[in-house]
């Protein structure tokens, strides 16, 4: 492995020891590298793989104003790239304004969104309004370039996944912003985009062609501020949502942004994918909040969309939490708000919803073969976490026709990152390739990456990669094809 070390970036952060998200696999980590050839620890680099992991983490780099919930750290991406048998590595953190801003001050200048109103020392930016745009929630792959984003709607930045030089502000974005969650079709090359403000309409929708414009972009009013999270689409359908989960009307007009569960149900607003407002049609269903959907697909009549459907969408504190944390942890919690891999069917024809579990289990973090996003689908992954932590230990594939799963969990101290699924170079069956996901390992304070092969999927990994330092914990990733990233090469 030959690595070449970037110049340090400038931190004031020196005191971890006091916050549970500031240590052991969430210790901030500030060094950027290129590393190449990477070493094998065990196994073989396959050579039936050819792409790029995307893997975003979120770090503190400055001591924070006031309290430090670990979605306000900056956005650093980590991308493992396979070719011919060999895995090169890189990192850096994403450019932001709001990064070079705390550089150039050499401190924090915006509190988090467990702060008080005024506790920000410039305006923020996004849905709330009062945060840095830290781009640290998800990443996608889409005409060509990594696109990094923030769950509180902001820019979309930049940066080529060869070498990832940072390219800035996409032009595409809307003044609204973009929320985290875009959705890249890569049967067509768009990415299909949504927006949320405390403002009416509320919500906006769109869709980004494989060119990178921006040639449909509409209203999607709302009865208030909500907190939608993510999307869904299919082949033909765009699907956006309005859960009860959000900021209660009498906090807001003080500034104080509090979410809890209101007496509504679910809606879910299906709309063609290049329709206009009029085509929204809202389906109801049984109340909760969801993180994260799976695949959506079309069937007769249907439209029928997998998820994770939280059974307590606003859990109690976490009991044994460290003094302080034990909200903030409590929602960092799956086994405290219990999301259930789920399934809705909404019928296009008489306009009711059928909906039901798949899975009893607490799962999360779901992923799938993207060559048939948009279309029916046969097997999901999702990840177990660690109970009282968000902290990936296992993962699970789930035969959706039989109903069969297969489970592979981490030994003790090992986590993992999301693990998205690397179809093989000329993969014959939808489960023919690997799920890949970035470990931490607080045995040896070390990280690597591992491949699990998806035909011999509970045989657990099949290469173990080292990384060059141990890297933090994050939320979300991408796995791109290079086809699909350098020639723009269509999914059949
Ligand atoms: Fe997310």
């Amino acid at each position: 492995m030959k690595v070449e070390q970037l110049p340090p970036v400038r931190t004031t952060l020196k005191d971890t020891s006091k916050h549970p998200y500031m240590k052991g696999a969430w210790a901030p980590m500030y060094s950027e590298v290129n590393a190449t050839d990477l070493d094998v620890i065990e196994g073989k680099i396959p050579d039936d793989i050819d792409g790029i992991y995307v893997r975003n983490t979120e770090i503190p780099v400055h001591a924070p104003l006031a309290r430090y919930h670990p979605f306000d750290g900056d956005g650093m991406l980590h991308t493992i790239s396979f070719k011919n048998g060999k895995a090169d590595y890189r990192n850096r953190f994403v450019r932001t304004r709001g990064f070079q801003a705390e550089q150039e001050a050499g401190q924090a200048l915006w509190g988090g969104i467990l702060d008080a109103p005024g506790t920000s020392l410039r305006p923020g930016t996004g849905a709330h309004g009062e945060l840095k745009d830290a781009s640290s929630t998800d990443v996608v792959v889409h005409a060509g370039k990594i696109v990094s984003t923030f769950y509180q709607c902001g820019e979309a930045y930049l940066l080529d996944p060869e070498t990832m030089e940072q390219e800035g502000v996409a032009g595409w974005g809307p003044i609204d912003g973009v929320s985290a969650h875009p959705k890249v079709d890569e049967a067509t090359g768009e990415m299909l985009i949504f927006n949320y403000s405390k403002y009416p309409p509320y919500m906006h929708y769109g869709v980004v062609n494989k060119d990178n414009k921006l040639v449909h972009y509409v209203p999607v009013p709302l009865p208030g501020p909500r907190l939608p999270h993510d999307m869904a689409f299919t082949t033909n359908y765009s699907i956006l949502n309005d859960f009860p989960l959000f900021w209660d009307e009498s906090f807001l007009k003080q500034n104080i942004h509090l979410a809890r569960m209101h007496k509504l149900p679910s809606r879910f607003g299906i709309i063609p994918r290049y329709g206009k407002p009029e085509d929204v049609r809202w389906f109801e269903a049984a109340p909760t909040y969801v993180l994260h959907f799976l695949n959506a697909y079309e069937d007769g009549d249907e439209i029928i969309m997998d998820g994770y459907f939280q059974e307590n969408p606003t859990p109690t504190p976490l009991e044994g939490a460290p003094k302080g944390f034990s909200h903030m942890m409590a929602y960092l919690d799956e086994h405290s708000f219990k999301p259930k891999l789920h399934r809705w069917h909404f019928n296009l024809k008489d306009g009711t919803t059928h909906e039901y579990n798949l899975d009893d289990r607490v799962l999360e973090f779901g992923m799938f073969n993207q060559r048939y996003a948009g279309k029916p689908y046969r097997y999901a992954y999702s990840t177990m976490t660690e109970p009282g932590w968000f902290l990936f230990k296992s993962f699970v594939k789930h035969d959706l026709h039989t109903g069969e799963s297969w489970t592979v969990t981490l030994p003790e101290g090992r986590y993992a990152s999301e693990a998205p699924f690397v179809p093989r170079i000329n993969a014959k069956d939808e489960d023919d390739g690997y799920l890949v996901s970035f470990i931490i390992d607080e045995n040896t304070q070390t990280s690597e990456c591992i491949l699990i092969d998806c035909k011999r999927f509970d045989e657990g990994p099949v290469v173990r990669i080292a990384l060059p330092h141990k890297i933090s914990s994050g939320t979300h990733s991408v796995w791109a094809d290079r086809r699909f990233i350098r020639d723009h090469q269509l999914a059949e």
